[in-house]
């Protein structure tokens, strides 16, 4: 099979042709399909009924210690809840705050607490003149909305699959003051599914910020989300390793139970330095009297232990590790020997990410679209929704059922090789809308020929 890039024109307005049938029968097919945000289907979320029958009228509300869980108190979280968060962030209980249901709101909080207050004792980011963070791109579309909502400028840092350029954001970090933070997936990022090296770890552990107040926003999201038994990621713990490098307190780390339980009411931690837990604690009383601990106890009584988490989440992945599986082979089959773009294929998190040729991403996803498939916006993977490539697109696996998740990414190919086709139609000085006619001259024809 010939590459897009080796066709001539005719074969290129042949591909067309056949494409534009294949997309019509696809529209007329009248679907609707969502592969827009990572979120666990059904059948993950029935893996956590059990936590509904965790705790019932007759159980004993009482924590280890005796606290009374249905009652006000316990700021920074129950004790055996920061163990097993403890556990699964790799992290002592001593440097855990459990939080509410969402890991973002924490982060929103973080930055809202340094911009109105400051960090530890530094000025409030409010009245500084420039406030900037950097973000590796592509990235996560909420991570960039909480920087943007707070007027933070953010600058472009390109992710390679052992993490962000760490030569641009060393530069970066030691010689601007106004620059105050980074935002980091490092497991499984969010959207390509890479881990970051050892060494990327250390250089970020061995920074020389030049404001003091410049911290990690290390959001672990993905830290047990394995598509794989034997194969999977490793990512060294950036809290003892900041420690090691004299920079104890360089990081804030988050995490959630979001996909491993149910979004929306997981529960979420913070681990970071006493130092930084000391200066949280400070403003957290004032903002609570204490999170909802019946749901940490609740998730408590429901795993036992890591161990109880982890074999959860290998019942996770042998849902979703077909559809991650069929979302690869179906690209390999349709664009890979055609020479259209590129993608990640990750061992675990939430998504597949997928570069397009330049210039394509927003016609693709506006074209599948319109036949039903709904794809998260080209642009949003880039601070300000700007993709300066267009390029980027996010495919997200594990809502769809398996039958859908196959015709959704056969329509994604197809708009993917029309958009492409037309584009290097138009780069070879072809008049589109003079294609587009014959097409529709051909299929008045065909039509004819047949009756
Ligand atoms: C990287 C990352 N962080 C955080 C979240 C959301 O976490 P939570 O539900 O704990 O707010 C997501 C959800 O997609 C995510 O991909």
């Amino acid at each position: 099979m010939k590459k897009y890039l080796e066709m001539s024109k005719e074969e290129l307005e042949q591909e067309v042709v056949k494409l534009k049938a294949q997309y019509k029968k696809y529209q007329d097919m009248d679907l609707t399909l969502n592969m827009a945000r990572g979120k666990p289907c059904h059948e993950q979320l029935d893996l956590s009924m059990g936590m509904m029958d965790a705790l019932n009228s007759d159980a004993d509300l009482s924590c280890e210690d005796g606290t009374d869980c249905r009652n006000y108190g316990v700021l920074t979280g129950i004790h055996e809840a920061k163990v097993l968060i403890g556990a699964m962030m790799e992290n002592k209980p001593e440097n855990i705050i459990i939080y509410g249901n969402s890991s973002l709101n924490v982060m929103y909080d973080t930055v809202s607490r340094a911009y109105t207050h400051g960090i530890m004792g530094n000025t409030p980011w409010c009245k500084l003149d420039k406030v900037k963070f950097l973000c590796p791109v592509p990235g996560y579309d909420r991570h960039f909305a909480i920087t943007e909502y707070f007027g933070i400028e953010m600058i472009n840092v390109p992710m390679t699959p052992q993490g962000p350029d760490m030569d641009m954001v060393e530069k970066f970090v030691s010689s601007d003051e106004a620059i105050k933070g980074i935002w980091c997936v490092p497991k499984y990022s969010n959207p390509q599914g890479y881990s970051y090296s050892d060494e990327t770890v250390r250089r970020f552990a061995r920074l020389k910020p030049a404001a003091k107040d410049f911290r990690i926003f290390w959001d672990n999201a993905y830290g047990i989300h394995h598509l794989y038994d034997k194969d999977q990621d490793y990512l060294i713990e950036i809290l003892a390793e900041c420690k090691k490098a004299g920079n104890p307190d360089l990081v804030y780390k988050f995490a959630s139970t979001s996909k491993i339980t149910f979004p929306g009411s997981g529960i979420a931690a913070l681990a970071t330095s006493p130092n930084n837990m000391e200066d949280i604690t400070a403003q957290l009383q004032n903002q609570t009297i204490g999170h909802d601990k019946v749901n940490q106890l609740r998730h408590v009584r429901f795993f036992g232990d890591i161990e109880g988490m982890k074999a959860h989440m290998r019942k996770h992945a042998d849902i979703i590790r077909p559809k991650f599986e069929a979302t690869l082979e179906i690209l390999e089959r349709d664009l890979a020997p055609l020479g259209i773009g590129e993608w990640t294929k990750p061992k675990g998190g939430y998504f597949i990410s997928f570069d397009a040729p330049e210039g394509c991403a927003k016609a693709i996803v506006d074209r599948a679209k319109k036949a039903g498939v709904t794809m998260t916006n080209a642009g949003a993977t880039y601070p300000y929704g700007k993709d300066p490539k267009d390029s980027n697109i996010r495919i997200a696996p594990t809502f769809p059922s398996l039958g859908e998740l196959r015709n959704a990414m056969d329509i994604f190919t197809v708009c993917t090789r029309l958009v492409y086709a037309i584009k290097l139609l138009d780069k070879m000085g072809e008049n589109i809308s003079l294609t587009e006619n014959r097409y529709e001259e051909n299929m008045k024809k065909a039509s004819k020929a047949k009756k």
